[in-house]
């Protein structure tokens, strides 16, 4: 059933801490589209798991989530020095780290509670284990403010191409949505500020790749956005290149992981092919990037980790039996990198960045 966008976000709040702070309460978006069902996680076992098995995913969530996590995994420490409580800290922290190995956001947060903690070494440990439940909402609402920031830019790309009055068509990859973030996701930030500024749903038409092997495009981008009352049409990958030669796509816009100081982003298995698409075709290329997500310790793309996952998510878990034979090599890399030779801009909270991008990224004080 299609939704206002607000009854939509108010529905689909990806993660939070439980009322009374005895667990971390996120949507299983491993049953999603199907159903909706949020979970409650207190264990450390349980927040890696959701992390890694892409319960809660997507940067930006996985940065929330971990944070949200460690803030209660520190509430549940039983020392009364600060160094005892310290070394139990950066214990659950550095297990909490080795979830997944891609997006940056997650050591960010990660390293941005441990800060809170020694910055406040001086106080009660129940003091401290107060302060990392009020950080953790400081990174909830910034990251809402952050999303919001990179769709107000987005959102005027969109308005320029409006300008003849016609549909607008836009593709986007993975998702990189409402669920990968704490609010308006990043890619469909520009989409959801133009619903509340206005416009129509039919104004655009996004077209969403299915994005295999794990369908986070089929899944959960055209279930937001179809929910929110977004004309949404689903492609498999293979057919992003039809699309853009019959000239349905106007504009792309995808997420990222982590990017490299020189610009070279890490996204989803597949976008450097639609980035590369795009480029022969003519379509500008954007990626939507928090500055958490730029890692300037990372020269290029070639130094950020990819990381593989299990072959069974390519040969059997969407399927009714098994789709290849049984003991068949697979190659499954979650992400993979676009050069930054195609990317017409990057799209940050502070501005949009364009190349020579560590010029950009520093006017803009990103790192600093
Ligand atoms: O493996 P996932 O589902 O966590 O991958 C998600 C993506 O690749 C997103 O595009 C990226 O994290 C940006 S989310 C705003």
């Amino acid at each position: 059933m299609i939704m206002t966008v607000d009854d939509f976000f108010d529905k689909v709040i990806t993660v939070r801490m439980a009322q009374d702070k005895s667990a971390v309460d996120i949507i299983d978006q491993t049953l999603l589209p199907g159903t909706i069902k949020r979970i409650e996680i207190r264990t450390k076992e349980e927040v890696w798991d959701a992390i890694k098995k892409l319960k809660v995913r997507g940067a930006p969530a996985i940065g929330v989530a971990a944070a949200y996590g460690i803030a209660l995994l520190a509430s549940q420490i039983d020392e009364n020095s600060y160094d005892a409580f310290y070394a139990k800290f950066r214990e659950l922290k550095d297990y909490l780290a080795s979830s997944r190995p891609t997006a940056v956001n997650l050591f960010w947060a990660l390293n941005r509670m441990e800060d809170t903690v020694q910055r406040n070494q001086n106080k009660t440990i129940p003091e401290i284990k107060e302060i990392l439940f009020v950080e953790v909402e400081k990174i909830r609402e910034e990251d809402v403010q952050i999303s919001r920031n990179i769709g107000e830019i987005g959102f005027r790309l969109l308005k320029e191409l409006k300008k003849d009055g016609r549909e607008i068509g836009i593709l986007t990859h993975c998702n990189a949505g409402t669920l990968a973030t704490a609010k308006y996701g990043t890619a469909t930030a520009p989409m959801y500020l133009a619903l509340e500024k206005g416009w129509a749903g039919t104004d655009m038409h996004v077209y969403c790749d299915e994005t295999r092997p794990l369908l986070q495009g089929a899944r959960l981008t055209s279930f937001e956005l179809y929910n929110a009352g977004i004309t949404t049409t689903l492609q498999c990958d293979n057919m992003a290149s039809i699309l853009m030669k019959s000239k349905k796509i106007d504009i792309i816009f995808v997420g990222c992981d982590r990017v490299a100081k020189n610009g070279d982003a890490a996204n989803k298995i597949g976008t450097s092919g639609v980035a590369i698409l795009a480029k022969h075709y003519g379509i500008p290329f954007y990626v939507c990037a928090p500055s958490s997500t730029i890692d300037l310790a990372t020269p290029t793309g070639e130094e950020i980790p990819i990381e593989m996952r299990d072959p069974d998510e390519v040969t059997e878990m969407w399927y009714k039996e098994r789709m290849a034979p049984k003991g068949i090599g697979v190659f499954n890399p979650a992400f993979d990198v676009t050069d930054h030779s195609l990317i017409t801009g990057i799209i940050t909270e502070k501005g949009m960045c364009h190349s020579p991008f560590d010029q950009a990224f520093a006017a803009l004080g990103i790192g600093r």
